[in-house]
């Protein structure tokens, strides 16, 4: 039998101390505060954040930490307990592709806030930051908007910036539009809404479309479940390309069907759409990109509904609809994802589906509160069998977002 290995979250007040404390080492001088940012599962809505649409993430209680303290001279120097590069650049020098590598979400914050004139003497003056990251990295758990989030909340609080929720979608936006410019991913912003705009105890409806949320609350263990997340360890591999790709197909047909995103067509007129858009040379490939588009929105629109009415116990058929619509019309699952999607089903899962981007890092299975344990052993079980790297496992609590520390 395999032993399922889980991955815990580290305690916040220790972590915070003892990276102060390392931050005195590192840096030869108190820091002037730590504070902190989760990574996130989405339990559905997943690929139509770039389209309008509707998602359902929730803040895990794995998160990412940092110690800050502003400059005067406008460079900022950064640390990272992960790596081993200590990254030294003037403020003036970020900007599209530098800097490179990690680094790029800690400086891209500022520059994207200067970006969004939430100018401030602190944003030019710079900081000496260092980062000790606990939300599982390549998982796509979202571990680089938590280091984002980390160091937009902590400029954010140094500056005086509301951090209500009107505050925090705007350090959201600009955490995006660092992820966008400076690291040179495409991304929508699911994962730095979850990270900064989520409340213990719930997960957040967010509408893509507005940029609005509302809170769900989400009391699993008051009605006996459990969400396991099983990062598969599979390599996202060609992910960027690939993810670009799609984003491409749905703004193609968009355009093609005369509206601004896909969240503007109406469930009950897919099939037109569908034909509409299957008439161009790459028409069934569009048709099935089309139809997770509108059918994912619709089936987060469901989720929330029975949400509400607090029966969570009835969500299972839709999320696996969602991971099978993934895998078949949206084409980003992978083996790893399907396998432990299939295992977790076979043995008792609710429902499972794949979380985040796809080509691998994680899946959700929503299950007894009971069967946590025995479904991830037939996982590892599974992967073992293949000859797959061992997965790791973590149960997500719905957990705080971005805050201060210390
Ligand atoms: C990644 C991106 C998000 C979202 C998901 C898919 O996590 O960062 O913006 O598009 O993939 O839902």
């Amino acid at each position: 039998m395999s032993t399922p290995e889980f991955f815990d979250a580290a305690d916040r007040p220790s972590t915070a101390t003892a990276l102060a404390k390392e931050f005195r080492d590192v840096f030869g001088d108190e820091p002037e505060g730590v504070w902190s940012a989760p990574g996130r599962v989405n339990l559905i809505g997943e690929h139509v954040d770039y389209t309008g649409g509707l998602c359902l993430p929730l803040a895990l209680p794995h998160r990412t930490f940092v110690a800050l303290r502003p400059r005067t001279d406008g460079v900022v120097r950064l640390r990272s307990r992960q790596e081993d590069t200590v990254v030294e650049l003037p403020l003036a020098e970020v900007g599209a592709g530098s800097p490179q590598g990690w680094a790029a979400y800690v400086a891209g914050v500022p520059w994207a806030l200067a970006q969004k004139e939430f100018a401030g003497g602190l944003l030019t003056g710079g900081f000496d930051a260092l980062v000790d990251g606990h939300v599982p990295y390549g998982s796509g758990l979202s571990s680089s908007a938590a280091l984002e989030c980390a160091v937009a909340v902590a400029l954010g609080d140094l500056i005086g910036a509301p951090l209500d929720d009107a505050g925090r979608a705007a350090l959201a936006g600009a955490c995006m539009l660092a992820e966008n410019v400076v690291a040179g991913a495409n991304t929508g912003g699911m994962d730095q809404a979850a990270s900064l705009r989520c409340h213990e105890g719930g997960a957040i409806l967010l509408d893509t479309r507005d940029d609005t949320v509302s809170q769900v609350a989400l009391d699993l263990a008051g009605a006996g479940l459990a969400l396991l997340v099983v990062d598969t360890r599979a390599e996202h591999s060609h992910a960027g390309g690939e993810y670009g790709r799609r984003r491409a197909n749905v703004e193609h047909a968009a355009e093609l069907l005369g509206v601004p995103t896909l969240r503007e067509v109406d469930p009950a007129a897919l099939g037109a759409a569908l034909e509409r858009v299957g008439s161009e040379p790459d028409g069934d490939v569009l048709r099935r990109r089309v139809r997770h588009a509108v059918t994912e929105i619709d089936r987060v629109r469901r989720t929330a509904e029975l949400l509400h009415e607090g029966r969570a116990g009835e969500i299972g058929d839709l999320l696996n609809a969602s991971h099978d619509s993934l895998r078949d019309d949206y084409e980003v699952s992978c083996r790893e994802l399907d396998l432990t999607v299939d295992v977790a089903r076979a043995h008792g899962a609710l429902g499972a589906r794949m979380t985040g981007g796809g080509f691998g890092g994680s899946a959700i299975a929503l299950v007894a509160a009971g069967r946590v344990q025995v479904v991830a052993e037939a996982v590892a079980a599974a992967f073992a069998e293949q000859g797959l790297r061992a997965p790791r496992f973590l149960t997500a609590l719905p957990s705080e977002g971005a805050g201060r520390d210390l």
